[in-house]
């Protein structure tokens, strides 16, 4: 059967269901409001889970990320001073590649671009009307009908808002101060450390990038934060770590929160991504949420074209939250365990120390803690 399916969002979420559909013989048109370059440069996640690598090469969209990403088997967590080492692949015997989200849009816009196939940059989606029929994409004074319409514009798209229901909501009181700098990574896996002057987090780009984080209160102003300032910071909160100063090309603030949807369907219009459920940063779930959401819905819509069943369709939305409601739950557990809250009592502290040395002295909580950090099949 010959079906259309349009997509909002150029981000990694809309980009790899594109690419997915085209595989499956099944056409989409990609609406993107942002131009090339811009979607192409914003800095964003930088973890890929086991399953989004496995789902990237099923694509053919992993050559440049084979040669390029990084894969890492394990993490340490600071706490106390002292570096402890959890180990993913030899509990789990999975692992995580470290290739910048903003590697892997480029990649797939490339290969849709090589492909000849529709990607509409600077074209804002206003609005889909008809959902519970054939839905009408609008853009500008212009409209395309489709079989399907899947939202994947992020949460500050249109999508989520045509959804009913206001979903559940957590705000964090911290945010995180992030840099960029030129200088090579701390050490040569991730470092998240736990300590009395806030959370801070090593990671990287690449062997001369890295990429760093410090929990700073709501509200903060980055112009306070000159480079020297957060360079202190980063060696104080590291213990056994020194950090390496470079030089720092760009500085910024993230707000922390959690949301999810209702469901991720309204009608023929589907939410995945950052369109249904967003993450606080701490637990890396964000892209990879959104890769397994598309892989689902790839699955579904190519089960649909090839048989003319709609089971896998109208299970996307169950079938999907279960897994955001676990990584919601991990997240949301990182975020709690290493950060310092506004209110914190001594009580509170003994007990996220107790459970970082659960995790860093028990076989059976570091394979638990790797299962849920390297992440669960799509399903
Ligand atoms: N019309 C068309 N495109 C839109 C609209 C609109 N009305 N609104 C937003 N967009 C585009 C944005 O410009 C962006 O390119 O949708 C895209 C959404 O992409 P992302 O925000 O990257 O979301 P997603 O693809 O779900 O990826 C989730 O992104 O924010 C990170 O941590 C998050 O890593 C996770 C990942
Ligand atoms: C990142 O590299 O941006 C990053 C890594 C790990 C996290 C969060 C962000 O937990």
């Amino acid at each position: 059967m010959s079906m259309l399916v349009g997509i909002i969002g150029a981000g990694p979420a809309g980009l790899l269901l594109g690419r997915l559909l085209h595989l499956a013989g099944i056409d989409a048109v990609v609406f993107e409001s942002r131009g090339r370059e811009h979607v192409e440069q914003r800095q964003r996640a930088g973890i890929l889970e086991q399953a989004t690598v496995d789902t990237l090469r099923r694509a053919g969209a992993a050559d440049r990320l084979e040669r390029e990403g990084l894969p890492h088997d394990g993490i340490d967590l600071v706490f106390d001073g002292s570096a402890h080492r959890v180990d993913f692949f030899d509990t789990t015997g999975s692992r995580v590649w470290i290739y910048a989200q903003t590697e892997v849009v480029k990649d797939l816009i490339a290969l849709r671009i090589a492909d000849d196939l529709p990607l509409l940059f600077d074209t804002p989606v206003s609005g889909v009307s008809d959902v519970d029929g054939r839905p009408v994409v609008h853009h500008g004074d212009r409209t395309l009908a489709c079989d399907y319409v899947v939202g994947c514009d992020g949460f500050h798209g249109v999508a989520r808002s045509l959804v009913p229901g206001t979903g559940f909501e957590r705000s964090f009181p911290h945010s995180w101060l992030g840099i960029m700098a030129e200088a090579p990574p701390m050490h040569h896996e991730l470092v998240y450390a736990h300590s009395p002057r806030g959370f801070a987090l090593a990671s990287m780009r690449s062997p001369s990038v890295s990429r760093m984080y410090l929990q700073v209160p709501n509200g903060t102003d980055p112009t306070h934060w000159p480079d020297d300032r957060i360079w202190a910071e980063l060696t104080a909160r590291f213990g056994d770590h020194r950090p390496n100063p470079g030089p720092i090309t760009a500085k910024s603030v993230l707000p922390m929160r959690a949301w999810v949807s209702p469901t991720l369907r309204h009608g023929n219009l589907f939410l995945a991504g950052d369109a249904g459920h967003i993450v606080p940063p701490t637990g890396a779930k964000g892209l990879n949420l959104a890769a397994a959401d598309v892989t689902l819905l790839a699955a579904a819509f190519t089960h649909l074209h090839d048989t003319g069943s709609l089971a896998l369709l109208d299970a996307y939305s169950d079938t999907s939250l279960r897994r955001v409601w676990r990584a919601e739950q991990f997240s949301h557990f990182m975020t709690t365990t290493l950060h310092v809250a506004p209110d914190q009592t001594d009580f509170d502290t003994h007990l996220q120390l107790a459970r970082l040395r659960q995790i860093t002295t028990s076989r059976a909580a570091a394979t638990s803690f790797a299962e849920e950090y390297t992440g669960i099949a799509a399903g």
